[in-house]
């Protein structure tokens, strides 16, 4: 089973892990025979499983429910849950829901914010809860942000973000994820920071790669994002999907996925 000190011990060795969002136990299932190292069980189900245009309305039964499912069929990757919309605004929410979903099978949480979060990374972590913190293009904040788009351009917001992975990072966070940075951005997060970081729309250089399946898979309705790459259209035959999820993981590792094409290549000014 891949740990923590696992992707440790991969971010030393300069070899890139991979991630995908996963909800149900035949994914999961399908994960564990392309060795996928690392599942998270994401809000994203609010899209792609129960048909909302955003995350919110998601519930920390919801992500129990989805938590124990996938933990029943997989037991090779590093399981991260989201905890979802306003359920970690106090220290005690914090606490109280990451005990559920932990319960459920969870090998990580992950939170979404910056600096005003540390208090509640240093207490996971001293109650034995490993945090991931999602930074940049935060989701769940979609309404505050204006939208789903490329952050941190400006260089006070590239300082901002710089300084939130340090305030999280010196709290305890285990893992730091990316979402739409500048490539020459998650760069240089990825080189300050032992901790291993996870990139989506991030560029090249982080040490992990997560998409959420559906995307990867070409099931995407609407508007491609430019950091996904549909493996699916390469594969045909019987085995099709898991073949296409074999292929990400070997790409990621080859590093032929990302490709700077699927990057936010802006200078930062
Ligand atoms: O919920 C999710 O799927 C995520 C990914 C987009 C990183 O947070």
């Amino acid at each position: 089973m891949i740990s923590l000190t696992d992707l440790k011990k991969f971010k030393s060795q300069g070899r890139k892990f991979s991630c995908l969002t996963c909800y149900d136990a035949s994914f999961a299932k399908a994960f564990e025979a392309a060795e996928i190292d690392t599942i998270l069980v994401g809000d994203s189900l609010g899209m792609t499983i129960q048909g909302h245009d955003s995350t919110l309305p998601v519930t920390v039964q919801d992500m129990v429910y989805h938590t124990t499912n996938v933990a029943r069929a997989n037991k090779h990757a590093l399981i991260m849950t989201d905890l979802p919309f306003m359920s970690y605004a106090t220290v005690n929410d914090a606490l109280q829901n990451s005990r559920a979903v932990m319960q459920a099978g969870a090998h990580v949480v992950k939170i979404e914010g910056g600096a005003w979060l540390a208090d509640t990374v240093q207490a996971l972590t001293r109650n034995g809860v490993p945090v991931c913190v999602h930074l940049g293009l935060t989701p769940q904040s979609v309404h505050v942000l204006g939208g789903y788009r490329l952050q941190a351009k400006t260089l006070s917001a590239a300082e901002q973000l710089l300084a939130d992975c340090q305030a999280v990072v010196d709290a305890g966070a285990a893992l730091l994820l990316l979402e739409c940075v500048p490539a020459s951005l998650a760069k240089q997060v990825s080189e300050r920071f032992a901790v291993p970081v996870i990139g989506i729309g991030a560029g090249v250089d982080t040490d992990g790669q997560v998409l959420v399946v559906q995307d990867m898979l070409g099931l995407t309705f609407g508007k491609v994002a430019r950091f996904v790459r549909n493996f699916m259209a390469e594969q045909s035959g019987e085995h099709a999907i898991v073949d296409a999820i074999k292929a990400y993981h070997q790409a990621v590792i080859e590093q032929s996925f990302p490709a700077p094409e699927h990057s936010f290549q802006v200078d930062v000014k």
